[in-house]
């Protein structure tokens, strides 16, 4: 089993696609161990997007990111980080294959409904912003036993 960190971002939020959009992670499969609701600080949402610093959509994503809370949730199953990037689809919703989270609720490139990690680094990065003392151990085992 795998994880991998969904984030539902404000645009989604605000034209309330939140419980749409995890409803199909749920039919989807996947177990959603950690959720919370967070509106970032400026230090976080430039924590998220360290590896974009300097291009020319760096600052309008630091604006867009904190226009509402968003909503973060750990998901676990097989393959996890690749098979959710291809349920959320391309970075623009025109582009996105039919079906995908942002083909069906993305509006542009820059609001495009969804975040999801881009590898396991990422996730391990990414996931402390959200869940500071979250271990990589941690499953739905520990709702079970
Ligand atoms: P994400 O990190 O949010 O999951 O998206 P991604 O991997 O598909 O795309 P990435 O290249 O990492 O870009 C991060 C986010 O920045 C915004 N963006 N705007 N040309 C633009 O205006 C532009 N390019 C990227 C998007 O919100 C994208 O999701
Ligand atoms: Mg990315």
């Amino acid at each position: 089993m795998e994880q991998t960190l969904l984030i539902i971002k404000p645009d989604a939020y605000k034209r309330k696609l939140v419980g749409k959009i995890i409803t199909r992670i749920e039919r989807e499969g996947f177990d959603i161990i950690r959720i919370a609701l967070k509106s970032l600080t400026e230090e976080e949402a430039e924590i998220l997007y360290e590896v974009h610093r300097g291009k020319d959509f760096f600052e309008p994503l630091i604006l867009f990111m904190r226009e509402a809370p968003v909503v973060a949730l750990v998901v676990e199953g097989k393959d996890a980080v690749g098979r959710l990037r291809e349920i959320v689809g391309k970075t623009n919703p025109d582009e996105a294959a039919s079906d995908t989270i942002r083909a069906l609720y993305g509006t542009s490139t820059g609001r495009n409904a969804v975040h999801a990690a881009e590898s396991k680094e990422a996730f391990e990065m990414e996931v402390r912003v959200f869940f500071p003392d979250f271990k990589t151990t941690d499953s739905t085992d520990i709702f079970y036993s």
